[in-house]
């Protein structure tokens, strides 16, 4: 990858960053990896809100199952970029103008997060039927986790107590075909854990359903599967993953899985590529103020780490000044945003940093732009590029 990406920065004028670049060779052969890792029946769906450019879906809709979505937007977005992919629709506070339009564009699954919601459903079913998994936050004991979105209080999904009052509404209507459980109940998660919590979900999981006589055929484990943004070259586990769930399914030979990662998905092929525009000492401490900053790239103010970086050396300086620099020593690489929040890394070491020099962010790929507050300071957004581009003619995808 980087081999492509740093001649390619390189070559790149002054006035073209702050830049998204993409791999999508990249992307294309980590999909087709998660895909070979992954046994019969465990089928993947990508969350598409971890990057839904159109362009890296169009790569990976050929190593998917679906795309799960969690709003009436991106729904549409995934309807028309990707017309005819499954798609499974889930998330807290959905609007009765999003369940139509979820029931008009006939998804695949919708995930009831609620009883509230179940009963809106219900109302607006008309001669219509629809392929429902209840969401559980379960009581699983999570340890240290990235993001926990379960197994403690929580906004999402229904408490196991909420969940036989949803069954009872559920099994009296033939028009919502229960086919199971849905969790996602944390991010960050290595595939040891991912697997200790799939075993634990499963035992519940099928207990649950043996105690209301009903049949239990898909569970699905959601997302979480971790991306360490301390080790950029290391990926999670899918083989381990993969091979784990395998023995896990011999013990239920009726289920169907399904996992809906999005982070681990995407978060390698992109970067995050720009210049120093300054470099400056306060109270000691080095900083190296950089064109762009965390209104392109939120992800590290949002998870409050470093964003890894490559520095690409330019040695093309030319002005008639001392060219400034940090040497061996931490500096904290901000953005141009008039807050002290917009830090992109903290305190790290450079072996050397330069006005000029270009930066590239690693793991950008995945809740980056997206996530970012685009309009503040009115800076100019930056471009994207994609490489390794191949233009499939319209029509040619399954
Ligand atoms: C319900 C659900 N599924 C899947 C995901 C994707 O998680 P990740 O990107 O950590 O794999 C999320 C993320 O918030 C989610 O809320």
């Amino acid at each position: 990858m980087r081999q492509r990406l740093f001649p390619y920065v390189t070559e790149l004028a002054a006035e073209d960053l702050p830049a998204y670049v993409y791999d999508l060779r990249d992307l294309r052969e980590h999909a087709a990896a998660v895909r070979a890792a992954l046994p019969e029946r465990v089928q993947l769906f990508y969350a598409a809100k971890a990057n839904s450019d159109p362009l890296l879906l169009d790569v990976l809709r050929d190593h998917v199952d679906g795309f799960e979505v969690a709003s009436g937007g991106e729904l549409h977005h995934i309807r028309t970029t990707c017309p005819g992919t499954p798609i499974a629709f889930g998330g807290p506070g959905k609007t009765p103008a999003e369940l139509g339009q979820a029931l008009l564009a006939g998804v695949d699954r919708l995930h009831v997060e609620s009883e509230q919601e179940l009963h809106q459903l219900t109302g607006m079913l008309g001669e219509r039927a629809v392929d429902v998994l209840l969401r559980v936050n379960l009581p699983i004991a999570l340890g240290p986790v990235a993001l926990a979105m379960g197994g403690r209080p929580s906004p999402f999904g229904l408490d196991p107590g909420h969940l036989d009052r949803c069954f009872a509404l559920v099994s009296g209507d033939p028009r919502i075909r229960l086919r199971g459980i849905h969790v996602h109940l944390a991010s960050g998660l290595d595939a040891a854990a991912h697997l200790d919590l799939a075993r634990q979900v499963l035992t519940w999981a099928r207990g649950w359903a043996d105690r209301h006589g009903t049949e239990l055929s898909e569970v699905n484990l959601g997302g979480g599967m971790e991306v360490d943004y301390t080790r950029p070259d290391r990926r999670f586990d899918w083989a381990a993953f993969g091979a784990g769930l395998r023995r896990l399914l011999e013990g239920h030979p009726d289920l169907t899985l399904r996992i809906e990662p999005g982070r681990s998905v995407t978060a390698y092929c992109g970067w995050y590529v720009t210049e120093v525009l300054d470099i400056k000492r306060s109270h000691g401490h080095a900083f190296a103020v950089l064109r762009g900053g965390t209104h392109h790239l939120r992800t590290p103010a949002a998870k409050q780490h470093d964003q890894p970086f490559t520095v690409i050396p330019d040695d093309t300086w030319d002005r008639p000044w001392e060219r400034p620099r940090a040497e061996d020593e931490p500096v904290t690489l901000v953005g141009q945003l008039c807050t002290p929040k917009d830090v992109l890394a903290d305190g790290v070491r450079a072996e050397r940093l330069r006005v000029g020099d270009r930066i590239a962010f690693a793991l950008a790929g995945a809740y980056a732009w997206n996530i970012s507050h685009h309009e503040f300071l009115m800076h100019p957004a930056p471009r994207f590029h994609h490489l390794d581009h191949v233009s499939v003619p319209v029509g040619s995808h399954p």
